[in-house]
């Protein structure tokens, strides 16, 4: 039997509120192993052991707390009797965090993130099988090599291209343009593609020691936005995520801004607000090419790339070079 190691940092999948009820409950709050023990033949799955790491709303999470997250995980995976780990973390912000662990963690071993959309103590509550499946995933041959997952309603996703899409569902994610990796029928694992991108052991973030990450921050375009919140940004970021309209545009006071802060050494990621698609060069909208195109990244996952690439290097062309490859 393999051995999986459950870290918990809370969410809904922990969450409990009024006996039934979907809504108006309090995440975090359930510990890790009494949410292990209602779940039945989890035991069957595999040798488990539930590490109580975090126990919050994962609105809470920060940067700080995810380089104690990797950490844990790299020390975990480094064990000869870990096989791989499940995260059960908030839905809120599970994007964000699958993929800076796919970027941090360094392993091949199967690390799956699960939550839940309602509350343990709803009626027809979607954490245990999430739970469950997230378990039997780890346990599975199938899944080494794959980088970081996350599993929800019986689908398997890329850590990378994961993202909320539902706000009130329990079928609450999908992968933009890209499908998802694979089914779960129950305990079996099914999966049918391959996220090519770099993660885990081959990306360069999984080999640096994390201290503190360079401040990023994201600004939202929409029709008359006042170009000045990117001085205000600037004061104090060294980057800046800006989430643009269609394929990361913007209007003419916002490419003089960013130009003219660029040249005081800005960084800048131009992101889209559409939810499919893709970000590259543009000619128009960046005439010298002073942007870094967000790929096909939501403007926060990006904003994930860019603390990490700035970490690592000022170079710009660099910076491009990593947001093709990760
Ligand atoms: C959270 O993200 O912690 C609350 C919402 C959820 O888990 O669905």
């Amino acid at each position: 039997m393999k051995k999986i190691v459950i870290v918990a940092t809370g969410g809904t999948i922990a969450g409990s509120g009024k006996a039934g009820k979907t809504a108006n409950y309090h995440a975090g709050t359930i510990a890790i192993e009494n949410i292990v023990e209602s779940i039945p033949l989890i035991n069957d799955v595999a040798d488990l052991e539930a590490i109580q790491l975090f126990n919050f709303d994962s609105n809470e999470m920060n940067e700080e707390r995810w380089i104690i997250l990797a950490n844990k995980i790299n020390e975990l995976t480094k064990r000869d009797d870990v096989d791989g780990v499940v995260v059960t973390h908030g839905t809120d912000t599970l994007d964000e965090t699958a993929y800076f662990l796919n970027l941090t963690l360094h392993t091949y071993k199967p690390v799956v993130l699960t939550g839940a959309m309602r509350p343990a103590s709803a009626t027809s509550a979607d954490g245990p099988l999430n739970l469950y499946q997230a378990v039997c995933l780890a346990s599975s041959d199938e899944a080494i090599g794959h980088g970081v997952m996350a599993v929800f309603s019986s689908t398997i996703y890329s850590g990378r291209d994961i993202q909320k899409t539902n706000n009130f569902k329990t079928d609450a994610f999908d992968q933009k343009d890209f499908g998802c990796l694979g089914y779960m029928n129950d305990d079996k694992v099914m999966m049918f593609s391959r996220m090519f991108k770099k993660h885990t052991l081959l990306s360069v973030f999984s080999k640096m020691t994390l201290a503190k990450l360079p401040a990023v921050g994201i600004v939202y375009y929409y029709v008359g936005a006042d170009a000045r919140i990117l001085d205000f940004m600037a004061q104090n970021h060294r980057g800046i995520v800006i989430i643009g309209s269609g394929r990361g545009n913007y209007n003419k006071a916002w490419l003089e801004k960013i130009e003219s802060l660029s040249a005081k050494g800005i960084v800048f990621v131009r992101a889209s607000r559409v939810q499919q698609g893709i970000v590259i060069e543009d000619e128009y909208f960046d005439p010298d090419n002073i942007c870094v195109p967000a790929n096909t990244l939501s403007g926060q996952k990006a904003r994930v790339l860019l603390m990490l690439s700035l970490a690592y290097t000022n170079d710009i062309k660099e910076i491009k070079k990593i947001f093709n490859e990760y």
